[in-house]
């Protein structure tokens, strides 16, 4: 969400003469979301990590739309999708906007629940991803420890569990980030951040056709670190956790690519995996 991600393709088809009402979720789908990219990204990783493992399924996490789970049943036949949200609405605007963009077979291979992550006995899968950094709405260490220990028991044996993260210098100033796309721009608000709770308040805006829409989507998140993702994961569970990092391009910024490493390097703004991994 920090910045645009290299994107193939979007599900937002737009042709040359046609002219978009505004739509919050079609516009943060196409400035901030590559689920087609993302999904293939997360089969590389569980195929690398866990060679012997079969793969179906993956519930998505905070699924708002579900754009996630309809891009991984499209990846394999056998695939199946679980998207979980506490918030009807994106849902809504997933099954009416992305599902008929499915087959009738993969619509059936894939499904979106109203659900707290919070709660016991989540969904069985294999795989689950919690993307787009939403997991930093929890702010307190024991509420954290306790989704990660929810993903973990939810786990249908050896699994993963992909979470990503963003940091670097600059997500500590108050800057306003600013992207054209065709019909619209895209804002990404970063009002401040407290040092001392680690906390920042992020906000998207979009400018369509003269109007300047302001707060469409709010955030207000806590900052965690990559070595604190480490040690809850590693306490709710997780045998081992990974850390992808986001190679760089020619002109300086995210390539799109992630390569497992040990160490990362200092820059003003990064994206990472951090990924659970349970290997029983
Ligand atoms: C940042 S948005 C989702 C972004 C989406 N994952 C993506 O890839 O762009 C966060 C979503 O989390 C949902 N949410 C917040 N708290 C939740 C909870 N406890 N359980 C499930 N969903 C929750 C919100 O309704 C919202 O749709």
């Amino acid at each position: 969400m920090a910045k645009a991600k290299t994107k193939k393709k979007s599900l937002v088809k737009v042709g040359p003469k046609t002219v978009l009402p505004f739509d919050k979720y079609a516009f943060y789908h196409e400035a901030v979301q590559s689920p087609d990219a993302d999904v293939e990204f997360y089969e590389k990783a569980f195929k690398e990590i866990h060679k012997n493992k079969k793969l179906t399924t993956l519930r998505e996490d905070f699924c708002a739309a579900g754009a996630i789970s309809c891009e991984w049943v499209k990846l394999n036949k056998n695939y199946k999708s679980c998207g979980l949200d506490l918030d009807p609405e994106p849902m809504a605007y997933g099954r009416e906007h992305y599902f008929p963009k499915l087959t009738k077979e993969e619509q059936g291979r894939a499904v979106l629940i109203q659900k707290n992550v919070l709660e016991k006995n989540l969904p069985v899968a294999d795989m689950v991803a919690a993307v787009n950094f939403s997991y930093c709405l929890f702010k307190k260490r024991e509420e954290l420890k306790q989704y990660f220990e929810n993903v973990y028991k939810s786990l249908n044996g050896p699994g993963l569990f992909i979470t990503d993260i963003f940091g670097g210098s600059q997500c500590g100033d108050a800057i306003e980030d600013r992207h054209k796309f065709k019909n619209f721009t895209y804002y990404w608000d970063q009002k401040g951040f407290d040092p001392v709770s680690a906390e920042g308040l992020f906000q998207i805006h979009f400018r369509h056709k003269g109007t300047k829409y302001e707060n469409v989507f709010t955030y207000d998140w806590r900052m965690w670190t990559i070595p604190e993702l480490k040690e809850l994961m590693l306490e709710a569970g997780f045998e081992d956790i990974k850390v992808y990092w986001e190679g760089t391009n020619k002109k300086g910024g995210g390539s799109g690519i992630f390569k497992q490493v040990e160490k990362g390097e200092p820059c003003l703004s990064w994206i990472a995996y951090v990924i659970g991994v349970k290997n029983k």
